[in-house]
């Protein structure tokens, strides 16, 4: 049975109506699927009455009741503004919880604004629920490629020699998405780029790249494993980091045209940080994480660039007089791929160098396997208590101590975004940036096609 519960006035057959558009299938699969679905109206809080969340318990009951299941399990789903997070806690706590069952919460991002309000949260909830009961979901870690990630790297034997700083020059994982945000912007501005899509997405990606191999597969092996990653990066520096807002170009109006983003807002909507991890394996390659909205294209990919090969024997046939360098690229989206760019002859009878792609296209070599949503994954892994992919609150601490400062130092107006025509692929500063840490551009026709 799935439950809406919210402040909306809407009903059983009101919220089926609306959520009817979105189901895809036979129509006897869904309306099968819609008799299971209802709707419950009620206030998130109310200091004025205990059990707040009573009718709405009652009606959980009565369904579990009728169907006679003997351990009857709840999940609950909070996707709301975290300030309601501890007193819906509270709430569900005192009227919800199962008898029979077991009780487990999923809680979407953003988990606070910096260190100190995500811990606040993070105590307050913790007196209700246990860590094993909390799931803090971040989708990023239900794509398939993210899954990928851990069989990739230790389970080939080939790349693990080439995984670390004698061999890689930097690394980039990079968001971007070509529109804007469409009317969400009352939440956004709150948050900006950093908070919504870097501190969480992009840096449990890199947690991935740049781990060690876990004792076991355990969710809290891989887990501390992440977590040691975080814990070698430095608090970001403010001469790392560029920032950009969309104003209006051919592709779409400026961010602060958008009515639900207050008039002059310099929240960021593009950012870019250099970070390092100071360990052994990778001290002093940068990890280049850009994310920006209402850019040129539409992808999430990691980029690992290698070094130059020493000894260069083709010094007469470089292109633009300096090496092409070897790129090894994962693309989480759109289109699913893994390839390595790689220098070859050019077929023929001169000696010229080409570039090309030793390339696995998930669209071609599974055509005919459905590659399931994130958040599809992500909760058939809460129903069977595995935390794998879900972030633990140490993970988090370690996330918000990294941004903290640079993100204090934003709000108190010490660095201001360039700003960029939506549909761009960004501001320049950006791109000075990368080339300061060391990124040398290598692109292929197929980057320029498929990516870039
Ligand atoms: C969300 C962000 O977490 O991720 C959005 O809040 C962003 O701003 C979205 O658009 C991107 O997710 P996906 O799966 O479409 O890349």
């Amino acid at each position: 049975v799935v439950v809406g519960y919210a402040r909306s006035d809407l009903d059983d057959t009101s919220l089926r109506e609306r959520v009817r558009e979105y189901l895809k299938g036979p129509a006897e699969s869904v309306d099968a699927f819609l008799s299971c679905c209802f709707y419950e109206r009620g206030a998130y809080e109310d200091p004025t009455r205990t059990n707040v969340f009573g009718a709405l318990g009652e009606r959980i009951g009565g369904f579990e009741a009728s169907r006679g299941v003997s351990a009857a399990h709840r999940i609950f789903y909070l996707a709301l503004p975290p300030s309601v997070y501890p007193p819906v806690c509270a709430n569900i706590k005192e009227g919800c919880m199962s008898v029979s069952g077991w009780t487990r919460v999923i809680v979407e991002k953003p988990f606070g604004r910096d260190l100190r309000s995500s811990e606040e949260l993070s105590s307050g909830i913790s007196e209700l629920f246990s860590e094993a009961q909390l799931y803090r979901i971040d989708h990023y870690l239900g794509k398939e490629l993210t899954q990928n990630l851990v069989v990739m790297r230790f389970a080939n034997r080939f790349l693990a020699p080439l995984w670390n700083r004698d061999n890689i020059s930097n690394v980039q994982i990079i968001f971007k998405e070509p529109f804007g945000t469409q009317g969400r912007g009352g939440y956004f501005d709150q948050y900006g780029i950093i908070r919504d899509i870097i501190q969480n997405h992009l840096l449990q990606l890199l947690c991935l790249v740049a781990m060690e191999k876990p004792c076991s597969l355990s969710p809290d092996d891989i887990r501390d494993e992440k977590l040691k990653v975080l814990r070698c990066i430095e608090p970001v520096s403010t001469d790392k980091v560029a920032l950009g807002q969309y104003t209006n170009g051919p592709d779409g109006p400026a961010y602060l045209d958008d009515p639900t983003v207050p008039a002059g807002s310099r929240a960021p909507t593009f950012a870019m940080t250099v970070l390092e991890v100071n360990n052994e394996r990778w001290e002093g390659v940068p990890f280049i994480v850009k994310a920006g909205k209402a850019l040129n294209e539409h992808k999430c990919e990691i980029r690992l660039q290698l070094k130059d090969v020493p000894g260069d024997l083709f010094a007469a046939q470089r292109v633009n007089g300096r090496q092409a360098r070897n790129e090894f690229v994962v693309r989480l989206q759109p289109d699913p791929a893994i390839y390595m760019k790689m220098t070859v002859k050019e077929p023929g009878l001169g000696m010229e160098l080409a570039q090309s792609e030793l390339e696995l296209l998930y669209t071609e070599k599974y055509e005919d396997t459905p590659i399931p949503e994130a958040y599809e994954r992500l909760i058939l892994d809460c129903i069977n208590g595995d935390q794998q992919h879900f972030v633990r609150r140490d993970e988090l601490v370690a996330a918000w101590t990294i941004f903290t400062p640079l993100l204090k130092y934003i709000d108190a107006g010490g660095l201001q975004p360039e700003l960029y025509p939506y549909g761009s692929r960004g501001p320049s500063n950006a791109d000075k940036l990368r080339e300061r840490a060391g990124y040398i551009p290598n692109l292929t026709a197929k980057d320029i096609t498929w990516a870039y």
